[in-house]
């Protein structure tokens, strides 16, 4: 199939965008791989997983899919600047395509606090990446504060088209495996995708395209987990920085989800997504970021509780590993070193 966005591959669930072909700000997001896991017998016996891989989306993370939506109204609207808050994700998709659509671009980012590779993505986008000594829940407040008066269009995931876009996640799992799958786990930070999916599915259960909803898993970290334990977190804390998040935006729209799937939202600690995350990478050759590899964890973690043989299990891997590789280095930095000589290269591939 030609390669196309997911605002005309899915063209007949935007109807009542009235988007123009014509009008359409696309850099091809969606159509992502789901690939299926081959060697996790080990922790996951008799499961059938599943990894939608979002990290192969143009900037390399599912928010391209809600910025194709929200930078086309954009536009459409007449607006000629948007501004984000972000942990680096959304600030790289928001850059890259406000410039595929000549619009201004303006980024606030929690400083020190977002992965190098989304930086240099923003930058060089050409965005106005301003750093606030603060972390993103702050960044947000600023961003809702400032965005009318200075007539800019917000662009996180309170944008209602962000979670139009991502819904065709739902979409392609389901158009790839001919049916819901039974469970679905996926990082939680601001709350919109796994809201975004919810409604995806929503929308192919209505159309009796599928018999049932996937149990809806939302994964957070244990040190940034304001749904799990019920309240704000002022200082959240963890290496996923993706999901570096204390007070969700979608708060209530996520719960709902996971509830009214049977499903849940919990936490897993720091340790178990960087397991995860090298699980992923040595043993099905994904490389993943951290907060996507929390899906996995979280994985891993209900398994053992719960007993998932037999089941079809989707784990959303949000984000390219590529972004964050300080994470990698900083872990493993024990590298070898030999002189340009025949038998010491023999002898370090023998050891
Ligand atoms: N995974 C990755 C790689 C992310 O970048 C994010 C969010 C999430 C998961 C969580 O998704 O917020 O919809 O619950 N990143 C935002 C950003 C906050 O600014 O890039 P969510």
């Amino acid at each position: 199939m030609e390669p196309i966005g997911i605002l005309k591959k899915y063209q007949n669930h935007f109807k009542e965008l009235k988007i123009e072909e014509n009008q359409i700000i696309s850099l091809q997001e969606g159509n992502t791989p789901l690939i299926e896991a081959k060697h996790l017998d080990g922790v996951l016996k008799d499961v059938s997983v599943y990894f939608k891989v979002e990290g192969m989306n143009p900037t390399g993370s599912f928010k391209d899919r809600g910025m194709t939506a929200a930078v086309t109204m954009a536009v459409k609207e007449g607006s000629k600047a948007i501004i984000c808050a972000s942990t680096g994700n959304t600030s790289a998709s928001a850059a890259a395509y406000a410039a595929r659509a000549g619009l201004k671009c303006i980024v606030l980012i929690p400083e020190g606090k977002i992965a190098m590779g989304k930086l240099a993505q923003a930058i060089i986008y050409g965005a106005k990446v301003i750093q606030i000594k603060g972390n993103f829940d702050d960044a947000l407040n600023m961003v809702r504060e400032c965005a009318e008066p200075l007539k800019l269009t917000i662009v996180n995931s309170i944008n209602p088209y962000r979670l139009q876009g991502q819904k065709t996640g739902a979409f392609e799992i389901v158009d790839v495996l001919g049916k819901a799958p039974d469970y679905q786990f996926m990082p939680v930070g601001n709350a919109g995708n796994i809201s975004a999916y919810y409604m995806g599915y929503e929308e192919y259960f209505n159309e009796k395209k599928i018999e049932a909803l996937p149990k809806m898993m939302g994964v957070q970290a244990a040190g940034a987990a304001p749904i799990v334990e019920n309240r704000i977190i002022e200082e959240p804390e963890t290496v996923a920085t993706a999901i570096r998040i204390g007070n969700p935006a979608s708060w209530k729209k996520a719960v709902h989800a996971a509830n009214v799937t049977g499903g849940s939202i919990f936490k897993v600690t720091d340790e178990e997504i960087l397991k995860a995350q090298k699980l992923l990478a040595s043993s099905e050759g994904i490389f993943a970021e951290p907060a996507s590899a929390a899906s996995l964890a979280g994985l891993i973690n209900y398994s053992k509780e719960h007993d998932l043989k037999g089941k079809k299990v989707v784990c959303i891997l949000t984000g390219n590993g590529l972004k964050d590789p300080d994470i990698v280095l900083n872990q493993n930095l024990s590298l070898q070193k030999i002189p340009v000589d025949i038998k010491a290269l023999e002898k370090a591939i023998a050891e």
